[in-house]
């Protein structure tokens, strides 16, 4: 068990025993890149986490070990800055964020790891930001107040990862609860749990292993795309802050002003805004299979307007379309590659799992590998 290994290297390392804390991945049933426009997100913690233990030291460094790349890292409280591509940028971006909010970090132990992939679109980042900030709010007594500590792990992804990614993955790492998903409004952060225990499903997640290097760049350059369409449309009307606040037939009028591509962003960014209340409003109703639609279009908007799937991605939906026992298919999170997420009755789940494996491994010369996951508790103490 994770938490045993922290503790016994944290004792050999540090020779003393560290204050736990974890903080879980993520997975989102529906609502794609709708939270940097304002949007809708439905996305739920879940049973894969990362684990940080902690104590302060005497001296004016941070000095971490990673369990999961048997690596250790040391930087100094006073200076330092991000180190593209490594772990610990994750780290003292949080620090660095504690720091300039006035909260005054002082040396302190770490040691971390966990059970997330990475890579594969379940927020191991997230999940790492929110499990350190926690920690350190813990063992110095900051008291940092749960939406605090969201942005300053969404900021630290921002200015030290240089991802500007929306709000979604830091929110439903802390603020999840076991078998709900949230439905958040990422405008006014109000948010509700909504129930989610499936009797006779599983929600699975089939990971196509593909991790695309340019997906950082890909994902800053689709914000940039959903802005230009804002800026256009606000010509027509001023008080239009974000695509949260635009229509199809608003998007009509602003056709000839911005291009096919910043056209179809925003298309896709409408309509599936519209889908996560329609489909809040199925779930309410437990129409499951009306949710299912709603996730294949999703997926459909995501590949065909926004652009961010893959091959890969698109062969594990294709492939579920057919199937009377998947109610769902979609791909999940930021895009190019990782998993999709897939609503599967449970007694077909070892079948399809073998089906799969045999197509995908033929075309792709790959194995994917599946997760089938429940929805648990966010941040919080071991
Ligand atoms: C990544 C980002 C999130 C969100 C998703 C797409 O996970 O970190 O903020 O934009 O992509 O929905």
């Amino acid at each position: 068990m994770i938490t045993e290994k922290i503790r016994s290297v944290f004792l050999q390392t540090f020779g003393e025993s560290p204050l736990l804390c974890h903080s879980p991945g993520r997975i989102n049933l529906i609502g794609e890149h709708t939270d940097y426009n304002g949007g809708y997100v439905m996305p739920a913690a879940i049973d894969k986490r990362m684990v940080v233990g902690i104590a302060s030291n005497d001296g004016n460094q941070g000095r971490i070990h990673s369990i999961d790349f048997d690596e250790d890292f040391t930087f100094d409280l006073s200076s330092f800055s991000p180190k593209k591509g490594h772990w610990g940028t994750y780290i003292m971006g949080v620090v660095a964020q504690f720091q300039q909010a006035g909260y005054p970090v002082k040396g302190f132990d770490m040691v971390f790891g966990g059970d997330i992939p990475v890579g594969a679109g379940l927020s191991s980042s997230a999940a790492l930001e929110c499990a350190v900030g926690f920690a350190l709010s813990e063992l110095f007594h900051f008291e940092i107040p749960q939406r605090s500590l969201i942005h300053y792990a969404q900021k630290a992804e921002h200015v030290f990862a240089g991802v500007q990614c929306g709000i979604m993955d830091q929110f439903a790492s802390v603020m999840g609860k076991k078998d709900h998903v949230i439905r958040l409004d990422c405008r006014s952060l109000d948010y509700r749990h909504f129930p989610l225990v499936l009797p006779h499903h599983s929600i699975l997640l089939i990971d196509t292993q593909v991790k695309h290097s340019l997906a950082d760049s890909a994902y800053n350059q689709r914000r940039l795309e959903c802005q230009e369409g804002v800026i256009a449309a606000q010509k027509i009307n001023p008080k239009i802050q974000s695509l949260r606040d635009m229509d199809l037939g608003i998007l009509a009028s602003i056709q000839h002003e911005v291009s096919d591509i910043v056209f179809n962003r925003c298309k896709y960014i409408i309509e599936e805004n519209e889908r996560v209340l329609t489909a809040s409003t199925l779930l309410d109703n437990n129409d499951l299979e009306g949710f299912g639609e709603k996730m294949y279009s999703s997926h459909e908007g995501l590949s065909e307007l926004y652009e961010v799937s893959c091959d890969e991605l698109d062969f594990l939906v294709d492939f579920t379309k057919d199937l009377p026992y998947v109610l769902g298919s979609r791909m999940m999170g930021g895009g190019f590659g990782g998993c999709t997420i897939n609503i599967v009755e449970k007694e077909n789940v070892p079948s399809l799992q073998q089906e799969i494996e045999t197509a995908f491994e033929s075309k792709f010369g790959v194995n994917p590998k599946f997760y089938e996951v429940s929805l648990e508790d966010g941040t919080g103490l071991v």
